[in-house]
């Protein structure tokens, strides 16, 4: 017992030097973390494990090639229908709640397990990454925003209007909806979020990578140009396009925020899945969705597979 939460602690320890990796690299691009990494905090329980993406602290490292992430009713009752669903073999294994240190967890497979120093790309899905009910909400509350404002301007200094400019603010709606824009998610249906190469090196500085030069390019980073590795991605996408298709839960929830998460290693070893339910929504009784289909206000479309289908193509365009 003792040794195991040892092994816990320890394990926690590197956890917590990720974190703050993960913290620091989103301001500074391709920033080498393996010096960090290394640190030689006993070397048999070194991880591989990485956050690319998402909120800081949500994550703590677990026994037998698992991970915990920080509890949320709506993304358990989520992992618990697709444990049940044709896509479970798209997701991690869910193996319940666990309490630590007074908190709740989802426990799932840690994906990267297996891999030797895994290239890991988070490619966020959607044409939106808010639920309509966040936008009616953000509505309610139509104040003026000067962190937004100056947000925008960072971006795109020609962004505002001429009365958001004399307001030096803009809403919340209009933010939101502003920031789809600027990456590829509004036009071609997913984003990049992040990569990490096998050597160590993070980016997170993907906010406004659109077009599709742009994303081959980072792709083609991304693997090195290597076609073998590309090759099977394109079959395991292909794979799991279907897959989603034909899901039952699929067709039953409103998917936004959700990655595909892109592993491989210098061995060829290679997968993707699907990852993050924190925001996926059930629809009511009944009701389904198409998810290729362009988003009004209202039919509650993600794009989800409007999104895959420009992915699959794009990197198809690579490969050839
Ligand atoms: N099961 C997993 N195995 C390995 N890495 C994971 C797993 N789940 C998440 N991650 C890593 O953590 C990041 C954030 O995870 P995500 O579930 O999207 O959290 P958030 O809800 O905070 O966005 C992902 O980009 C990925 O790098
Ligand atoms: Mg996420």
């Amino acid at each position: 017992m003792e040794s195991e939460s040892t092994v816990e602690l320890l394990e926690s320890a590197v956890m917590d030097i990720h974190e703050f990796q993960s913290l620091e690299s989103k301001h500074k691009p391709w920033q080498k973390i393996r010096t960090i990494v290394n640190i030689p905090i006993i070397s048999p329980f070194k991880r591989r494990w990485v956050q690319l993406a998402g909120h800081t602290g949500s994550f703590k490292a677990a026994a037998g090639g698992t991970i915990l992430k920080r509890y949320s009713e709506n993304e358990k009752n989520c992992f618990e229908l697709l444990m049940n669903d044709s896509l479970s073999c798209c997701v991690p294994t869910f193996h319940g709640v666990v309490e630590r240190d007074g908190e709740s967890y989802i426990q799932l497979d840690d994906l990267l397990n297996n891999f030797d120093e895994p290239c890991v790309m988070d490619c966020k899905m959607g044409v939106r990454t808010y639920l309509e009910e966040e936008l009616t909400k953000a509505r309610g509350k139509p104040k003026l925003r000067k962190d937004m404002y100056k947000k925008m301007i960072e971006v795109n200094p020609q962004a505002p209007t001429d009365e958001e400019n004399v307001q030096q603010a803009v809403t919340k709606p209009r933010y939101m909806q502003w920031r789809e824009t600027i990456s590829s998610t509004s036009t071609l249906g997913f984003r990049i979020e992040g990569i990490k190469k096998g050597d160590g090196t993070c980016n997170t500085n993907f906010k406004t990578t659109k077009t599709r030069d742009q994303i081959r390019k980072a792709f083609l980073e991304f693997i090195d140009g290597n076609k073998m590795i590309l090759d099977q991605y394109l079959c395991r996408l292909q794979e799991v396009r279907a897959v989603v298709e034909s899901s039952e839960f699929f067709k039953r929830h409103e998917v936004i925020g959700s990655s595909l998460l892109f592993v491989h290693d210098k061995k060829g070893k290679s997968n993707v899945w699907l990852i993050d339910f924190g925001k996926t929504t059930e629809m009511s009784e009944g009701n389904t969705l198409d998810h290729r289909i362009p988003w009004q206000e209202g039919n509650r479309e993600d794009g989800y597979l409007y999104g895959f289908d420009n992915l699959i193509e794009i990197l198809s365009s690579i490969a050839s």
